[in-house]
This record gives structure tokens, C-alpha cells and sequence, in this order.
């Protein structure tokens, strides 16, 4: 019997070994900021990109919401929310919080795990070079499985939990997240196709990486090797059934925020036909079904989606699809078309940008722009920007576009990383010149909304490896915690730094922009005041006056004017009497 059951826990652990690959122990750290100090030797794989790498997934470890487990590395994090569902009779603990608060948003999460995965198929060499595989794996599933835990039935997926209420919303620890915590679902009467869709791109991008369904290898790098055939079998049965409920629930199709509104103070979606497109796509790559590729074609012209092709991001995945239907055309010449017509318009975009036409501008200190989408967190767009022509640029139809995409490539992430006016790496505890102020509750230590910004009055946890919002317009950055356009941090941030990351460290040796700030630099030039955007109006005006200083102004202005007045006056009448003397 002992003998048996021996044998059984054998076993299992060599399941769970095969299922899930093992986590080092001592377990990888972030180092202490002064380590993005220090230039390095250059060498193969370069260090520093490797690192960042490390921390950018172990922000996500920070973010988990349920159950921790005993190979949690963030020592300042207890298991938390450990009710959510139960009182409708659904477990929907664990997953991540979406972003400085405690809500757990599906939208974005999906997003974020399509984005990561599908850096991870076709540069995923980069990871393995860090050694960073291992966390990878361990981050994706952290997110996949909770994401089919919220997948309850084919066509019922659960796509907010506790509503995120701006202006009321719970600023506190782990440990008293206030409960009953709303819930939310889509279902077969009140669909949702955009999120469905894009849970469904999330799952089929995600088993495409567990398969190894690599792209062409002389183009691109070969996917990670976290490679588990049973896993990604069911990402993508999971795959298929949310397609499914998108394209046909009996409710039609439509935005999710019109079955639940509770999603459109967040997260509101403009659309529905980029996901659909997307999801297709990446299925006709994990399942090699050219129909599927047409399908997404088709999606592109009957939702007009290249009238809306501008930022790549949570909500707009248009401008990744060109460059995705491209890849797989030419990866797979049997299940894609059209190669030729797709990297133009993935070209197209790209020019625009590059040339300063289309849409987008430039900050003075070099940033990419777009007025509205850029004014409520500057570096995401500008990011995910650079991860597209980053990942296209082997593609190009021109050795002068692929330099120019490259380099743009490299302009946006510099930016982000130290070399801007600020002289500030956009990464928490990543260099000694890194925010400290990121809006995030548990890393602040704070407990009342009410006093964000002066308790405590120094940030309690550094909370390593996540990207903030960014500067604003004019490239200033402030560093207050209840700015969150510029401090807050989410899920999507990190998701195409960590695909350029990956990138970096397949293609060079050359350390990231940080390792060459100097000490101090951004306390030198950090900006008194307060900035202009959607958290701040203080800054948008000249300098602010008190009501005595008003009035005494509108004083001075009247008196300047009067005075203007009587001077123009009497030149008038002095030229009318010199003009009648001459006559
Ligand atoms: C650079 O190389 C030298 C000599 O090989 C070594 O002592 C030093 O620790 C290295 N520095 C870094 C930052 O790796
Ligand atoms: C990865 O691990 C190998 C083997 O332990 C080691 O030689 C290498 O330096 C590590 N690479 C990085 C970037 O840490
Ligand atoms: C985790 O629990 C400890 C012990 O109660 C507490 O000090 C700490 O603040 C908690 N962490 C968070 C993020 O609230
Ligand atoms: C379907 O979703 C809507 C919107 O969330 C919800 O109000 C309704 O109760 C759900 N229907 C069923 C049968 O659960
Ligand atoms: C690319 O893939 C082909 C076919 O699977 C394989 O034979 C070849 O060795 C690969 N090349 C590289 C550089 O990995
Ligand atoms: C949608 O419904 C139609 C009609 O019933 C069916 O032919 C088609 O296969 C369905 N599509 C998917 C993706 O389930
Ligand atoms: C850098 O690390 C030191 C030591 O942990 C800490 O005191 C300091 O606040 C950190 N600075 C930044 C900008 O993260
Ligand atoms: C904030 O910290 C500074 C420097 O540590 C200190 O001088 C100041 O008294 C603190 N303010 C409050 C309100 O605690």
C-alpha cells in the first residue's frame, strides 16, 4: 500500500514537473537600483538587458490577487481577495490586479498575455538567454489559468471583478480589500465579442508559444522554450470555444460594456472587428487553417479597420495586424495570402510615423505622440510602437525602411529608458534616477485616499520592474502618486518592453540607455509644480495667482488698458489735425 502510494506521489510530482517548469531555488531577486548604474562588460548575453527582463516579470508577481504560493518571491505580498466569487458560487481567486488598485479587468489581462505570448513565439531566444524562461512560464499561467477559471462555460466568461469606481475607490493594503466584491459576466444573451475575442487571441497566442509553433526561423528567433504539448492542447480548445461565443451568441455582436456597463469607466472598447481579426488570426496559426486566415481578412474589410489604424494597444489591435498577417503569410505561405499587400500596409503605418505625417507627432524631447491616447499614459503607445517595428523590421521591403524602423525602434525605448529631458529610466527601481512615487496602493504603504500624496510621506516598497504612465506633452515629469496618468502603473505597460527586452538580448551587446545616467541627474531638472493632464489641472494654467493676486492683476490689467486707450486717443488726434494742416 506504502509502495502504491509512493508511487502515486512520484508520479504526480512528475507531472506537475512536466506541466510546469521548475522554479530555481534561491529564486531570482531584483538587484538594488545602483546595479543600473554600472556599465557593464558587454559581453553575450548582455547583463543588464537580462535583468530587466527578471524585473519586468516580477512586477507581474507583485499583482497577483488569491492564494500566494510558497515560491512567492515578493515578500511584502499576502494572499488576498480570497473570496471573489463565492457568493455566486464561482471561484474567481487568483489572476492579477489590473493596475494600483485591486480590480481584476479581463480585457487588458487578455491583452497582456497576447502581447507577451507572441513576443515570447518569435523572439522568445532572448528569455533563455536571461535565464528568465522559468518566470515566464510561471507569470503566463499565473494569468492563463485564472483567465479559464473565469471562462466558467463555453459561452460565460467573467470579465470584471469589483468595479472600478475612480474617485471611490479603496487605497490600502492586501490584507483589507473591502468584500462583497462585484462580478461581472457576458454570456450567451448579453455577449461581449471584443472581450471574448480577445480572450480567445490570448489563449491561441499563448498555446502557439507552448506548442513551439515557431515562425519562419530565418527571419525570426525561435519561441522560449517552455514547451508543453498537453497545456497548449487545451489554451487552444479554450481558443476556439471563445471564438465561437464571440462570432455567434444569440445576443449579436457588440461592445462588452453594453452588457456590462460597469466596465466603461475603465475600459470601454471602440470595437469589436480588431479582436475578431486578431483572435482569427492567431488561430489560423495554431491551427493552420488558411479559412481562418480569410476570415480575418474579411473581419479587416467589413469593420473598415484600417479607417482606425493608430495606436496598438488594449483597445486597437489594427496596427499589429498587418504586421501579424504578414508573418504568418510569410511563415506559412500554405495558410496566409497576400503577403505583399500586408507589409505595405504595415509600411504604410510605419512611414507615417517614422516621416512625422499621419497622425502621431514628436514631443520636443523625441517622444513619440498621439493627442488623446498619449495623454493618459505617454509611453505605452510609443512602446508598443516601437515592439511593431522592432518585430517587423527583418521583413521590410527596403534595407532604408528596416534601418529606419530599427531605429526608430530604438529612439522610442531609449526615451523610455533615461536618454530624455528628464534624464529618468521610466522603470521603478531600476536605476537610482527612477520614479519613486508610482500610484500603486500596496507598494505606498498609504491606507486613505485622502492623504495619497503625504502619507507616507516616502514610498514604503519599491516596486521593481514597473513601467509608469510617463511624461506628459511637454516631457515633464512630476513624481506624485496621485498623478496617475504619469505614475500609474498596469498589466498592458509592461508587456512590449518586455518583448523588446527579449529582443535586445538576442540582437546586441550594448547595455540599455540607464546604465549611463548619472546619479542626481533627475533631481537636477525635476519640475516644481504640478503637471496638465486628467489627475492635475493646476498645471495648465500659467502660474497660479491667489484671489487677492487675481484681482490686483484685473487691477493692473484695467489701469495698462485705460491707459493704452487714452495714449491711442490722443496719437489719433494728433495725426487727424497733422493730416489737416498738410492739406
Ligand atoms: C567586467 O570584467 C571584469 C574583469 O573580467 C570583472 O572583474 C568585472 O566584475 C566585470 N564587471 C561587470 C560589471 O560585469
Ligand atoms: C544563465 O545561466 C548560465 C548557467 O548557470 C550562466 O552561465 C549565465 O551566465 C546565466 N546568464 C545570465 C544572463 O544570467
Ligand atoms: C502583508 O501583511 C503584513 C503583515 O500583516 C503587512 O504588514 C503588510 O502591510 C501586508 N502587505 C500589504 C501589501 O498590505
Ligand atoms: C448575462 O450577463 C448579464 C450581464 O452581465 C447578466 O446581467 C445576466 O444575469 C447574465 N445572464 C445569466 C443567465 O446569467
Ligand atoms: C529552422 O527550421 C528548420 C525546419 O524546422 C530547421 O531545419 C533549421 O535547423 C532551423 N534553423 C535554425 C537557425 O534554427
Ligand atoms: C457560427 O454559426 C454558424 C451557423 O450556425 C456555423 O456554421 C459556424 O460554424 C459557427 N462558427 C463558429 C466559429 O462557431
Ligand atoms: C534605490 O535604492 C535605495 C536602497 O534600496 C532606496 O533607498 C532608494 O529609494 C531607491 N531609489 C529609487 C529611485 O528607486
Ligand atoms: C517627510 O520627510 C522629510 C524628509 O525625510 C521630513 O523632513 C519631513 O518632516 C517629512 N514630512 C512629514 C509630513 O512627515
Amino acid at each position: 500500500m506504502r509502495a502504491l502510494i509512493a508511487c502515486f506521489l512520484l508520479h504526480s510530482s512528475i507531472i506537475s514537473v512536466l506541466a510546469q517548469l521548475t522554479l530555481p531555488s534561491p529564486p531570482w531577486l531584483p538587484p538594488e537600483n545602483s546595479t543600473g548604474a554600472i556599465p557593464s562588460n558587454n559581453s553575450y548575453p548582455n547583463s543588464h538587458w537580462s535583468t530587466l527582463i527578471g524585473e519586468l516579470l516580477y512586477f507581474y508577481e507583485a499583482q497577483r490577487s488569491g492564494e500566494l504560493p510558497s515560491t512567492n518571491r515578493v515578500s511584502w505580498r499576502n494572499g488576498s481577495a480570497l473570496d471573489d466569487g463565492r457568493e455566486d458560487r464561482v471561484d474567481l481567486t487568483g489572476g492579477y490586479y489590473d493596475a494600483g488598485d485591486f480590480s481584476k479587468q479581463t480585457f487588458p489581462l487578455s491583452f497582456t498575455l497576447m502581447s507577451i505570448c507572441w513576443g515570447a513565439t518569435d523572439f522568445g531566444r532572448g528569455y533563455d538567454l536571461a535565464n528568465q524562461t522559468v518566470y515566464l512560464d510561471d507569470m503566463l499561467r499565473w494569468g492563463l489559468d485564472w483567465l479559464m477559471k473565469a471562462h466558467v462555460e463555453e459561452s460565460r466568461l467573467y470579465v470584471l471583478v469589483d468595479n472600478k469606481d475612480i474617485g471611490n475607490t479603496y487605497w490600502g493594503g492586501d490584507r483589507s480589500i473591502p468584500t462583497p466584491r462585484p462580478i461581472y459576466d457576458i454570456n450567451n444573451s448579453n455577449p461581449g465579442t471584443d472581450v471574448a475575442a480577445q480572450a480567445s487571441a490570448a489563449f491561441a497566442a499563448c498555446s502557439n508559444l507552448y506548442a513551439h509553433r515557431a515562425f519562419d526561423n530565418s527571419t525570426f528567433s525561435t519561441p522560449a522554450s517552455l514547451r508543453d504539448q498537453t497545456y497548449a492542447d487545451t489554451l487552444l480548445t479554450r481558443a476556439q470555444q471563445l471564438y465561437s461565443f464571440a462570432l455567434n451568441s444569440s445576443g449579436g455582436r457588440k461592445v462588452y460594456q453594453k452588457s456590462v456597463p460597469e466596465a466603461a469607466s475603465a475600459y470601454s472598447s471602440s470595437g469589436f472587428g480588431d479582436e475578431l481579426a486578431i483572435a482569427a488570426l492567431f488561430l489560423s496559426w495554431g491551427t493552420n487553417d488558411p479559412a481562418m486566415f480569410h476570415a480575418a481578412e474579411d473581419y479587416y474589410t467589413r469593420y473598415k479597420l484600417s479607417e482606425s489604424n493608430r495606436v496598438f494597444n488594449w483597445d486597437s489591435k489594427v496596427p499589429g495586424l498587418a504586421v501579424l498577417f504578414s508573418q504568418i503569410a510569410q511563415s506559412r505561405p500554405e495558410t496566409g495570402r497576400n503577403l505583399e499587400q500586408w507589409k505595405a500596409s504595415a509600411e504604410q503605418y510605419f512611414d507615417d510615423i517614422v516621416n512625422k505625417k499621419g497622425q502621431s507627432f514628436r514631443t520636443d524631447g523625441g517622444l513619440v505622440f498621439w493627442s488623446g491616447d498619449s495623454d493618459h499614459a505617454s509611453l505605452n503607445p510609443a512602446l508598443n510602437a516601437a515592439m511593431l517595428m522592432h518585430r517587423y523590421a527583418p521583413m521590410a521591403t527596403s534595407e532604408e525602411k528596416k534601418k529606419s524602423y530599427l531605429s526608430f525602434s530604438k529612439s522610442q525605448l531609449d526615451y523610455a529608458l533615461g536618454k530624455n529631458p528628464m534624464s529618468i529610466a521610466y522603470i521603478v527601481g531600476i536605476n537610482p534616477n527612477s520614479p519613486s512615487n508610482p500610484h500603486h496602493a500596496m507598494a505606498s504603504g498609504g491606507n486613505d485616499i485622502g492623504t495619497i500624496d503625504t502619507f507616507p510621506n516616502q514610498t514604503a516598497r519599491i516596486l521593481y520592474g514597473a513601467l509608469v504612465g510617463g511624461p506628459d506633452v511637454r516631457d515633464r515629469f512630476f513624481d506624485i502618486r496621485s498623478d496617475w496618468p504619469q505614475t500609474e502603473v498596469a498589466l498592458d505597460y509592461n508587456a512590449p518592453l518586455l518583448t523588446l527586452s527579449s529582443m535586445h538580448v538576442i540582437s546586441g551587446t550594448n547595455d540599455p540607455f540607464y546604465t549611463s545616467l548619472e546619479a542626481g541627474a533627475y533631481a537636477k531638472v525635476k519640475p516644481s509644480g504640478f503637471p496638465c493632464d486628467a489627475a492635475f489641472k493646476e498645471g495648465c494654467e500659467g502660474p497660479t495667482l491667489t484671489k487677492e493676486g487675481r484681482i490686483a492683476m484685473a487691477v493692473v490689467l484695467t489701469v495698462v488698458c485705460l491707459i493704452i486707450a487714452g495714449l491711442s486717443a490722443w496719437w489719433i488726434r494728433l495725426l487727424v489735425r497733422n493730416a489737416r494742416q498738410n492739406k
